[in-house]
């Protein structure tokens, strides 16, 4: 009996509830359940199985490998964003038309053995572009390809909420206290959490929140593909951006006020 015609995942809607709006502001970012169904990640596995067949990790790598590419150049990666609620629901927090369909993917796999479990947070950007300008962006969209729904197999770790404190710290010792910083700003951090969940589940998370690769000490290498997602006219204000947060998210400013 074949499952494919029947199999469907459960409607996901293309608008964030008030309690996940509310969440993001608060925590820095929302895992939406099923936001890609079977058939998209279906079709972005066999892309992912083909760039490994094509440039395998060597035997012994063990952790973190990535692949990077042009998402023209991979339209089921980009299927993944494009094709599903993704970016509809990514611009629930940046606002309808906002955001730009990002020129890049990562893929990126957590290859067990790894016993490790990450010290601190970074956050992405460092040491900067060839321009001067700190790789900023406005939101990480990032798609499970694996179930991950025990810790410590391959999940990113979060710290909940620093994005609000990267953007106090930018406040206090200016935009360009990030270049000294290294992607490591030297804020207060809470308890971490792993972010867990299914194939298919998408998370949505603020630039300015901290996170980190974790270890991966389960029986199968962990996949999720990643899109650094930025709103028009991100790139000039990235000074402003770090001081305030919601800088890129009217939505999110409005749900706060
Ligand atoms: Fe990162």
């Amino acid at each position: 009996m074949t499952r494919s015609r029947n199999w469907r995942c459960p409607t996901v809607g293309r608008v964030l509830n008030p309690e996940q709006l509310r969440e993001f502001a608060e925590r820095g970012f929302v895992v939406v359940p099923q936001a890609a169904s079977r058939d998209l990640v279906v079709a972005a596995s066999g892309v992912i199985d083909e760039l490994i067949a094509a440039k395998p990790p060597g035997p012994d790598v063990r952790g973190p490998y990535n692949y990077f590419t042009e998402s023209a150049r991979e339209p089921a990666l980009l299927a993944l964003l494009t094709e599903s609620p993704a970016f509809v629901l990514a611009e629930n927090l940046t606002g309808p038309g906002t955001l730009e369909v990002p020129w890049h993917v990562q893929v990126a796999l957590n290859i067990p053995s790894f016993p490790h479990r990450p010290g601190m947070h970074h956050i992405d950007g460092a040491p900067g572009e060839a321009d001067g300008r700190p790789g900023t962006f406005t939101m990480l969209a990032g798609v499970l390809m694996s179930d991950q729904t025990d810790e410590d197999a391959g999940n990113l770790w979060v710290w909940p909420g620093t994005h609000r404190r990267h953007a106090e710290y930018f406040r206090e010792h200016g935009p360009d206290a990030f270049f000294a910083a290294g992607g490591y700003p030297p804020i207060r951090l809470p308890e971490p959490e792993q972010i867990r969940g299914r194939a298919g589940d998408l998370l949505l998370a603020h630039y300015l929140l901290g996170h980190n690769i974790g270890g991966n000490i389960s029986a199968v290498t962990r996949r999720a593909v990643y899109f650094r997602i930025k709103r028009f006219g991100h790139d000039p204000r990235w000074r402003e951006f770090l001081r305030d947060p919601w800088l890129d998210y009217d939505p999110v400013r409005a749900a706060l006020a």
